[in-house]
């Protein structure tokens, strides 16, 4: 388990990091979709494909699907998982970002972490020599990303012939959904208020690289003209962790945005709901928009299994 990261042919997926989407090209989460479809299907063809490997899970915020799909994941692939907690690691405080990765480079084959500040999942990935895999930071939810694009697949073939809308805060999965759409060639509205656009660094990235795949990414202030037309319409708490403090005055600024009947039938007749979860029902969206037919959204946490299974093969196998 030495640091050879560096040293890997740029091609390869072994041994790199999946910190942000941008860290795959277009083909490379192409050929992570197509995994993810084997694996769903023929789950059982996998089941020693990670025969041995260790993955330590770092959870520095409350977790479900993540914390299951990962722990399963890799028990599926044959490996296995270890659970460290703020009360175990205290990361930062107890012991530097630095001091746990080169610890844990040496014990374990993978690192999965969820934390707050993108910083400290890049510092750990720069010092740890094993893959690092990125579960949400501020900033980023990527593997939510690649689960969330293969179920829009499953029911759409031709990404190139949707438009997606996200509507709600400018948060981390906002910012993972336009990278993943911009680098497969997907039209793609972001609707959220001003105050609480998606960051401009990530918007600006999105859009050069939908410049090269003929994706393109709007952004309105305007929830309605995100919805028209829309084949699938995305959301997410409009408080995301961390952020509880702001939780009354949120409320209060994405009221108009919320997914409801209204706003819903703008969109496609057959258009698909889309949820990372948890939700908080009555807040971004309305109980009979999620409980309708048109949602998928429990399908989409049953492909972060899936997904993340492909992802954790690709990284970590010799
Ligand atoms: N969507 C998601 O990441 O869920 P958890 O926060 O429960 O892991
Ligand atoms: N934006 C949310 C996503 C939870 C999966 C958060 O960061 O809390």
């Amino acid at each position: 388990m030495k640091n050879t990261k560096k040293k890997m042919i740029v091609k390869k997926l072994q041994r790199r990091d999946y910190l942000s989407v941008d860290d795959f090209s277009t083909n490379e989460i192409k050929s992570i979709l197509r995994l993810t479809a084997d694996m769903k299907a023929h789950s059982r063809r996998y089941r020693k494909s990670l025969d041995g490997k260790m993955m330590a899970l770092i959870f520095e915020k409350p977790s479900l699907r993540t914390r299951t799909t990962f722990t399963v994941g890799i028990k599926q692939l044959g490996g296995d998982s270890l659970l460290l907690t703020p009360a175990d690691i205290n990361l930062g405080k107890r012991e530097s970002v630095f001091d746990v990765a080169k610890n844990l480079e040496r014990m374990v084959d993978g690192i999965m972490i969820r934390t707050f500040g993108h910083d400290i999942c890049v510092s750990l990935a720069e010092h740890a020599g094993i893959p690092v895999i990125n579960g949400l930071t501020d900033l980023e939810h990527p593997c939510q990303a690649m689960a969330d694009i293969f179920t829009v697949i499953e029911h759409h073939k031709n990404l190139k012939n949707l438009k997606l809308s996200y509507i709600g805060d400018g948060n981390n999965v906002a910012h993972s959904l336009m990278l993943i759409a911009a680098k497969l060639g997907t039209t793609m509205f972001v609707g959220t208020p001003e105050s609480h656009k998606p960051d401009q660094k990530i918007l600006d990235r999105a859009r050069e690289v939908a410049a090269e795949t003929g994706a393109t990414i709007t952004w309105t202030a305007d929830p309605t003209e995100a919805a028209r037309d829309a084949d699938m319409i995305y959301t997410d708490t409009w408080t995301s962790m961390g952020q509880e403090a702001e939780l009354e005055a949120r409320r209060q600024i994405f009221a108009p945005y919320q997914v409801n009947r209204e706003l819903f039938s703008h969109a496609k007749p057959d258009a698909l709901f889309m949820h990372c979860l948890p939700a908080h029902r009555g807040e971004e969206v309305t109980d009979e928009i999620i409980d309708s037919p048109n949602s998928v959204v429990f399908q989409e946490a049953e492909n972060r299994l899936h997904a993340q299974k492909a992802i954790m093969f690709e990284l970590l196998r010799d």
